[in-house]
């Protein structure tokens, strides 16, 4: 891959945000092509082999609800061979049992790729058990006893698996992608900013280059969604309020493609359902910021956390899902920046009279609470890997 190194860089506290990496070849050959007059100043040469090496210590967890199987089997060709694959589905089990038509379906590609992919069930009973026996009962739901439903809880789990895995890194891509190609770029990406980083505390995340749309019969290539140019406004704003300085360094406010080192991963704080990735700016500014009111670990100030956002120069496909859900997901993203202790009073006024707003626009919608749940630094993995190793699944765990 060659791609431009940043050209600034925002930083709070111990936070560094690097601004969008574009990415000139997807593909620059092997190390041994490289040629020694080469000079890289503006734009770095990461050859094919250095990817593959980090790919091979990356799990990628794609969670999906409800996806076209069809969709879901582009994304899965999408993923490299040398990464660990981790399904984490919350499709619906009754009336008719969707999850066990998945099951299938991804156990016969396993076959056919030769790689054992790892298919999991959001509401199976051992995970829940796994979670509480390992002292991580957060994400369970007190009356079922079961693992929430919700995207973030999916993800959760996913890291967990991941981390017994032994893998390095976790990366993350939604089920509902149209492009294998695009796919693909998306992990190539998380290795070179992984490849970039200085620091063991890093996060990649994609800006797409474009999102196409059919506007008026013609295709139109959009680049923002209405929530991410919001959310990047709002985080912005906080940014700004804390420097002095106004800035449009963040693009990636929402984005569902992130991966992040393990050491990151097991680190900071998550937000329930749609929230995530939003939270992800804000867990990080609450911990590592250095704002008035949080301690900085000695360790985070000489190490630094550092965030690539790499724009991606495939279209970003993926399945429409209406506009309450667009609505839905630009209350949660305003929601925990407001809740935050950190989020100015100036941006909390504005965020109040929009989120008024938004309910209601939407007052027959039942929007789940937002949670937050505590970094994962503390979960007894040995005790949840001999709870879930009596699961079938856990065979493809113990391959990799
Ligand atoms: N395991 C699991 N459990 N997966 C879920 C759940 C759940 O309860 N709910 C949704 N998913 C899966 C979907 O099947 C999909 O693969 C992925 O999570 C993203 O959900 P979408 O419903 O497709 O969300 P979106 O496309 O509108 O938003 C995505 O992009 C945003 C950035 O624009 C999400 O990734 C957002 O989190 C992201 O902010
Ligand atoms: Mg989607």
């Amino acid at each position: 891959m060659r791609i431009e190194i940043p050209r600034e860089t925002e930083r709070l506290g111990a936070v560094l945000i690097h601004s969008t990496q574009k990415v000139f070849e997807l593909d620059s050959g092997l190390s041994h092509d490289q040629d020694s007059q080469e000079t890289e100043s503006v734009i770095q040469r990461i050859p094919y082999d250095a990817l593959y090496e980090i790919e091979k210590q990356m799990a990628i967890v794609v969670p999906m609800r409800n996806e076209r199987l069809k969709l879901v089997e582009g994304v899965l060709c999408g993923i490299p061979h040398q990464c660990l694959t981790i399904i984490v589905s919350n499709s619906p089990r009754e009336p008719v049992d969707r999850f066990a038509i998945e099951q299938e379906a991804f156990e016969n590609f396993s076959r056919f790729i030769q790689k054992d992919v790892l298919v999991l069930h959001q509401k199976d009973p051992v995970l829940a058990e796994a979670c509480r026996e390992a002292g991580y009962d957060h994400i369970l739901d007190a009356e079922t006893g079961l693992i929430k439903s919700g995207k973030a809880e999916g993800m959760i789990l996913g890291t967990l698996l991941a981390r017994i895995s032994g893998r390095k890194y976790v990366g993350f891509i939604d089920a509902d992608n149209y492009f294998p190609g695009a796919v693909q770029e998306y992990i190539r990406e998380y290795a070179a900013g992984f490849l970039m980083s200085k620091s063991p505390y890093t996060m990649v995340r994609i800006a797409w280059h474009s999102k196409p749309k059919i506007v008026r019969d013609s295709l139109f290539f959009a680049k923002w969604g209405r929530t991410s140019r919001r959310t990047n406004e709002f985080l912005n704003r906080l940014i700004a309020e804390y420097t002095g300085f106004e800035t449009e360094i963040i693009k990636t406010g929402n984005a569902g493609e992130h991966a992040l080192t393990m050491e990151l991963a097991m680190l900071m704080d998550y937000s329930s359902g749609y929230s995530i990735e939003p939270y992800h700016y804000i867990n990080l500014f609450e911990k590592f910021g250095g704002l008035p009111g949080s301690a900085l670990a000695q360790e985070m100030a000489r190490q630094h956390v550092e965030i690539f956002q790499i724009e991606s120069r495939n279209p970003h496909m993926h399945d429409v899902k209406g506009n309450e859900h667009i609505d839905e997901m630009t209350y949660s993203a305003m929601q925990v920046i407001y809740q935050s202790a950190i989020c100015p009073d100036g941006l909390k006024q504005l965020l109040g009279r929009e989120i008024e707003q938004l309910k209601q626009r939407n007052q027959e919608q039942v929007w789940p609470e937002i949670s937050i749940y505590p970094a994962l630094a503390d979960v007894n993995l040995d005790r949840f890997r001999q709870v879930v190793e009596v699961h079938p699944f856990a065979q493809a765990l113990a391959g990799v």
